[in-house]
């Protein structure tokens, strides 16, 4: 039941804020909002920003995210960044974002080790699932949805895969240079609940299908975050453009 479930607000600043602006933004958004009982506000911004911001931000009011990890712990793999370290610094992970798949190749066998090494450092992995406009045209968007669930969560034992955050996001639904996006409409994201909790309860069962959040992201905006957050299923939002601008997001977080 939605109720018990916990909600997220998480803001992906992408590469949109350099690290002086993320730490301007990060503090004046601190000062806006309150703490709130069954909402977790995340923000993830640029991984040069988030050592700083660490060390202001009231992890009670909000927690901090990586838009990216990799899954070995330590050692050569020039440019990138690990759990293990991020922590204390982080409590979030994005993984498998669209972007990350479909500009930066990803596949699954990535993915699923990315959300297992973000679960062993204590980071809550928010795990990025949703179709290309082809897939869904072509009536391809549940296969493509077990596909990406199966794919990302199968590194993990069944106890580990409630910890897990979804985030459905349609591909063709973010906003971004040159991207013909248009939000999803309410239809479009209460049947992809509808097809993600019925994976979830075919691969792991009811009691993991009703426990876990599952988010909306894709151009969501203070004028559209209410119709998102009243669809049957919904936990929550992860929202890109939109985030950065701080009334917009404050407005957003309200909605939640
Ligand atoms: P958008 O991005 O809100 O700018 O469409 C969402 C996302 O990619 O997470």
């Amino acid at each position: 039941m939605a109720e018990r479930r916990k909600k997220y607000v998480i803001a992906n600043w992408k590469m949109y804020l350099n690290a002086d602006e993320s730490f301007k933004l990060g503090a004046a958004l601190q000062k806006k909002i309150r703490v709130r009982r069954g909402v977790e506000v995340g923000i993830c911004p640029s991984a040069l920003a988030l050592h700083e911001m660490s060390k202001k931000i009231d992890k009670k009011i909000i927690k901090l995210g990586a838009q990216n990890i990799y899954w070995r712990d330590a050692g050569a793999y020039t440019g990138e960044i690990s759990a293990p370290e991020l922590r204390g610094i982080a409590q979030i992970a994005l993984v498998g974002h669209s972007e990350r798949r479909y500009i930066f190749g990803e596949q699954n066998i990535d993915i699923k080790k990315k959300v297992a090494s973000a679960l062993r450092s204590g980071l809550t992995p928010v795990l990025c699932i949703g179709e290309t406009r082809d897939e869904k045209d072509f009536g391809e968007t549940s296969e493509v949805l077990y596909d990406q669930i199966l794919g990302g969560l199968s590194e993990l034992a069944a106890e580990e895969v409630g910890k897990v955050v979804l985030a459905y996001e349609p591909v063709w639904a973010i906003s971004g240079d040159g991207r013909n996006a248009r939000p999803a409409t309410e239809e479009d994201v209460a049947e992809a609940m509808r097809l993600i909790r019925s994976h979830l309860n075919h691969l792991y069962g009811k009691k993991v299908a009703e426990s876990m959040s599952v988010l909306y992201g894709g151009s969501v905006k203070s004028d559209n975050a209410s119709e998102f957050l009243a669809v049957e299923g919904v936990d929550g939002l992860l929202v890109g453009s939109a985030s950065t601008k701080l009334d917009e997001f404050v407005k957003i977080i309200e909605k939640a």
